[in-house]
């Protein structure tokens, strides 16, 4: 008989892992602020880095400290060109979530000397390095599957910049930036940093909790994302909206096939365990996907066919019952792909933004002297002791 027990929460639909300063959410009233500031203000207003700082050190930073911050993540940019030919023994056809958390492992062996995770220093540094190097990491692993040459960073140009001109520069003529482009992926990314405890923040706190280094729980983390269930919705949103399209079954016989649980199929990029309201980084997205196509001069059909299933889901009694709405990941797809990143990438993107509220998470938990080693308790349902044959 096991002792001590309270309770079984499968999914910890129930079950607080911990304390947490960094991000509110109410799902009732679809809220989402990180360190108290809306998230509708800053992604209007703010940049990647700065809500990064936001994110990792809890107050906005000063001009002072923004341009101090960008000035370093800046000059921490190149790889080692010896980790660059790790993509060399990577099939092209592999997932860039799979290249994406491999070479962050990987990048870890570069510095073992400096990756303690009760330095403060180290963590400082890792920190810095991460933010720095996985978005050059995502654009070699995009490179590496279109078959072209990689680039090296140019430090001149800012985060996002650099980031665009890594994945559709190439070596043979000057990279011409979008200002459109550039503000609207920041303002996707910004959206993304943070969201408490996911699956795959959950899961870089848990392996922190053992005392494994920044970049093994990052790698971790990024595994975790790429499911389709979390970040690797985004994708299957893609998929199931060109399904859609290319089957001309109609989104009215689609939502039937749903509601009848074919095959397990779901209405991929709906429903969320907290927003039982309209998730309102969907609302920012939907809000931007008309004026980002058209600037960016695409005219998408799938855009079309996801506003139709949209309105088709919200009046029907099986996702009103189910308080089921569009996700962040509904319509991220479509301008991911209006912008030129192949449907792949788009979890890759996630990542990107997500990374600085995994960091942040990690850190807190280090310095949170109540944290333990994370080891969810069980109920065993199997067989009670036997012998074994001959024994
Ligand atoms: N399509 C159809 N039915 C759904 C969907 C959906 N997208 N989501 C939930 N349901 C149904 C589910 O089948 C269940 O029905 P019933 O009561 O008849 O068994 C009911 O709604 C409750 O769902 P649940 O699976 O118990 O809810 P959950 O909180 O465990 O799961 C979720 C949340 C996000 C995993 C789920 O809604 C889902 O699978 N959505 C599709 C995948 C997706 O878009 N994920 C991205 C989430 S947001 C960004 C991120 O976290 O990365």
């Amino acid at each position: 008989r096991q002792t001590g027990l309270t309770g079984l929460d499968y999914g910890f639909v129930n079950t607080a892992s911990t304390r947490s300063e960094i991000t509110y959410i109410d799902g009732e009233q679809g809220i989402l602020r990180y360190r108290g500031y809306p998230i509708e203000q800053l992604a209007e207003h703010s940049t990647y880095l700065e809500v990064a700082w936001l994110l990792i050190y809890g107050e906005l930073p000063t001009a002072d400290q923004l341009a101090d911050f960008d000035d370093k993540v800046r000059r921490h940019t190149l790889l080692h060109e010896d980790l660059k030919r790790f993509f060399s023994a990577l099939p092209h056809t592999a997932h860039p979530m799979s290249v994406l958390s491999s070479a962050v492992a990987a990048l870890s062996t570069y510095y073992e000397g400096s990756s303690d995770p009760h330095d403060p220093d180290h963590v400082e540094v890792t920190t810095l390095r991460l933010l720095a190097k996985l978005p050059v990491i995502a654009a070699y692993a995009h490179k590496k599957s279109v078959g072209q040459a990689f680039l090296y960073p140019d430090n001149s140009l800012n985060f996002v910049e650099n980031f665009l001109r890594l994945n559709f520069g190439n070596m043979a003529e000057p990279y011409v930036l979008e200002p459109t482009l550039v503000r609207a992926l920041d303002r996707l990314l910004i959206l993304h940093e943070d969201h408490e405890q996911n699956a795959s923040t959950s899961t870089v706190r848990l392996v922190g909790s053992t005392g494994a280094n920044l970049y093994s729980s990052i790698s971790a983390g990024i595994q975790a994302l790429s499911g389709p269930l979390h970040g690797g919705a985004n994708e299957a949103v893609l998929q199931m909206l060109a399904r859609i399209q290319d089957s001309g079954e109609g989104v009215a016989k689609f939502v039937e096939r749903v509601k009848r649980k074919e095959d397990g199929v779901k209405l991929m990029g709906f429903g969320h365990r907290v927003y039982k309201n309209y998730d309102p980084r969907a609302k920012i997205v939907k809000e931007s996907a008309d004026a980002v196509l058209e600037s960016l001069g695409v005219n998408d059909p799938l855009l079309d066919i996801a506003k139709e299933l949209e309105q088709f889901a919200l009046q029907d009694d099986y996702f009103k019952e189910r308080r089921l709405y569009p996700n962040v990941d509904f319509y991220t797809g479509v301008i991911y792909k209006a912008m030129g990143f192949p449907t792949r990438m788009f979890t890759v993107l996630f990542a990107i933004g997500r990374l600085p509220g995994w960091i942040a998470h990690w850190r807190e938990m280090n310095l949170d002297p109540q944290t333990k080693i994370g080891r969810p308790q069980q109920l065993y349902t199997g067989a009670p002791e036997r012998r074994y044959p001959g024994a």
